[in-house]
């Protein structure tokens, strides 16, 4: 079936190589409607099919999301636990389907101090997508750029280097080999990065859209992805 997604939303084929998501405004979501936080991160999980959809239909090469962050332990042990408890729930539900499309599953972060079974579902992902070579989706979950740069340092330093290039610090990311951000979207208002990818996104498009991530369906990620388009990036020449 021809796919004439482009025409449908008015995009060219000039699409971000790599998209990463901030998906922020759940438990504003939830309260707007009375219930519960945890309820509004259920209907950000049902969000994560739409962009994934989308994604690969515009024949974007990488989609990271940011699942939970180094600072979200100091949430409640409750909502911590009903993350990592949404996580094994999305992989049952979806793993099928992901490998179906050729999504190639990778997680940025710390994953060792999650529970047993939300390690054993990310693991079982990653293992079982490994040889996909469509969508590359990164789950970033108990990720912080700070953190990351210091594992990449350490890392360095075990191997006794004396001096060190951008690259060589790159390459130990977890993003190694992947490209660059091009488009980052942050959904529920705040205007800030969260520790969030700070060196990928180094020349990153920036878009903070006041949607709460619920709302934020495959129309509202194609408009993101046409603002893209009208950008006009010059990394730093004329
Ligand atoms: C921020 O909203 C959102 C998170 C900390 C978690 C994002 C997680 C999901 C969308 C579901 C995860 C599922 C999978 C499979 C990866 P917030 O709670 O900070 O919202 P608020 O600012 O309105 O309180």
């Amino acid at each position: 079936m021809a796919d004439n997604v482009y025409e449908k939303y008015g995009l060219n084929d000039a699409v971000p190589r790599h998209v990463a998501v901030i998906m922020d405004g759940n438990g504003r979501w939830a309260k707007k409607r009375g219930m519960n936080r945890s309820m509004g991160h259920r209907a950000g999980m049902e969000r994560i099919r739409g962009l994934i959809t989308l994604s690969d239909r515009l024949k974007i090469e990488v989609l990271t999301l940011y699942a939970f962050s180094t600072e979200n332990w100091k949430r409640t042990a409750a909502e911590v636990g009903l993350l990592f408890d949404l996580i094994v729930e999305y992989f049952i539900r979806e793993i099928d389907e992901l490998c179906e499309n050729n999504v190639r599953i990778r997680v940025l972060g710390d994953i060792a101090p999650l529970p047993q079974k939300s390690r054993d579902a990310l693991n079982a992902a990653i293992e079982r997508t490994k040889a996909n070579t469509g969508l590359i989706l990164n789950l970033a979950i108990n990720y912080g750029a700070r953190a990351e740069l210091t594992r990449a340092v350490n890392a360095l330093l075990s191997e006794n280097v004396q001096s060190a290039e951008f690259d060589d610090i790159a390459s130990r990311l977890y993003t190694g080999g992947l490209p660059e951000v091009d488009l980052l979207i942050r959904t529920g208002g705040e205007k800030r990065l969260s520790n969030f990818l700070l060196l990928q996104a180094a020349y990153a498009e920036l878009l903070f859209t006041d949607d709460l991530f619920p709302d934020f369906d495959e129309d509202r990620y194609a408009f993101c992805i046409k603002e893209f388009q009208q950008r006009n990036r010059r990394y730093g020449g004329v």
